[in-house]
């Protein structure tokens, strides 16, 4: 019998034989072990995704969610406040220019590249893709320096579920009140100090004269830090594996830079990080003569939506001038990812800057040691030596 279980390693290291099954055969499908109705055809969740007063995000998005953050953030809420507070956002994020990242990133990326390089072999995920996205995210939100290590090991950790039990514990509960700590020391910094800086433009910018509470500040600021770490280093290290397992498309790149943000929406598609996302039914829904109840959870596989043979020809081929229209990679409908412009500029600049360095490479270890989390997938080392 066919069994779909999110927390079984076995999806975590190749989900995609499970999702055709899931697509083909029980396209609403209901998970014993995450107590969840999965869907995982393009269409079926597209239209979940524009569907947000059936399919609420208000109960949680994470697929094993954190206490306390349902109701209280972006990805947690919807419209009217989901608006609001995404509207004080972009308005924080406007008074910055995306562009200005530009600089930041290439100067990290080339500094990252400059100590890797003369290495026999190095771990992508710790010294590539988590040091670039820290310096990313610590630029953008003009964090102190001084905390980063505890701030990456505690986001990391808090998306994570046990290995074993693949439940979330005490000890992922409370990396996660750690960055709450964290945040709060620093917008209540911010409050007193405000400056130039994205946090202090976020607190106090107002929608129809309306300010954000303090705990929507709060998650939000949790959110962004969550986010940025977790989906973007993801993101990097998932590229960074598809152009070493496809070293033809790697070599057209190196030959032709230009096409590298082509590449990247292609990753986004082919095999990404963020791979499934929760919402909960406000009323009964009948689909594929499955009657899925109001109050069930359930999961939209953007990660399976991206490989629907319905959608996109040739789902499992990896081809860098596909440009895939309409992929799922970042979401879709209201809830479509904030930092998608900070995602694509940074990943076209790391690989940019690390093919002229390093045009061939090849990862050292066959077998790949994967992230125990129902909501993302990477790798939680890719080793890999220039060749
Ligand atoms: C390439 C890297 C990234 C990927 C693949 C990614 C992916 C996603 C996806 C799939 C969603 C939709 C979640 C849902 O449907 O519930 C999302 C939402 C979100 N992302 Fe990203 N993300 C990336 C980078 C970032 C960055 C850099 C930031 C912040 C600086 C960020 C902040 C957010 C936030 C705040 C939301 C919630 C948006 C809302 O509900 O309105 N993401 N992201």
């Amino acid at each position: 019998m066919f069994v779909f279980d999110p927390y079984s390693p076995q999806v975590d290291a190749d989900p995609f034989p499970f999702y055709k099954t899931l697509r083909d055969e029980h396209p609403c499908y209901f998970s014993e072990s995450a107590k969840t109705w999965i869907l995982s055809r393009y269409e079926d969740i597209a239209n979940a995704c524009s569907d947000w007063k059936t399919y609420t995000s208000s109960k949680g998005n994470l697929m094993d969610e954190l206490p306390n953050r349902a109701g209280g953030t972006l990805g947690t809420t919807d419209p009217p406040r989901h608006d609001q507070m995404r509207a004080c956002i972009q308005h924080a994020f406007s008074r910055r220019s995306i562009d200005g990242l530009s600089g930041p990133i290439a100067a990290s990326a080339t500094a990252a590249m400059d100590d890797v390089l003369e290495k026999k072999s190095f771990d992508f995920v710790t010294e590539v893709s988590t040091r670039v996205t820290i310096d990313v995210l610590f630029t953008l939100l003009s964090l102190p320096r001084e905390n980063e290590r505890m701030v990456r090991d505690n986001a990391v950790l808090a998306v994570q579920t046990d290995p074993v039990t693949r439940r979330k514990e005490p000890e992922h509960v409370a990396a996660f009140q750690w960055l709450q700590d964290y945040a709060k020391a620093i917008l209540e910094e911010r409050r007193r100090n405000p400056g130039d800086d994205l946090l202090s433009h976020f607190q106090a910018a107002e929608v129809e004269g309306q300010r954000l509470t303090d705990r929507e500040v709060l998650l939000t600021t949790v959110t962004l830090i969550l986010a940025g770490i977790e989906s973007l280093s993801g993101f990097m290290t998932m590229f960074a594996l598809n152009l070493s397992d496809h070293p033809q498309a790697r070599a057209q790149l190196v030959a032709n830079p230009a096409l590298t943000a082509d590449a990247v929406e292609e990753s986004l598609r082919f095999n990404t990080s963020a791979q499934r996302f929760r919402r909960c039914l406000t009323r009964d829904v009948e689909l594929h003569g499955q009657l899925m109840k109001a109050g069930d959870f359930v999961c939209l596989a953007y990660g399976s939506g991206n490989r629907d043979e319905r959608r996109f020809a040739n789902p499992d081929v990896y081809d860098i001038s596909r440009k895939p229209r309409g992929h799922l990679g970042f979401g879709s409908g209201v809830h479509t990812c904030i930092g998608t412009q900070i995602g694509r500029l940074a990943t076209r600049i790391l690989f940019e800057t690390m093919l002229k360095r390093m045009p061939a490479y090849e990862r050292v270890d066959r077998e790949l040691k994967w992230m125990p989390s129902t909501t993302f997938r990477s790798p939680l080392r890719l080793e890999l030596r220039a060749v």
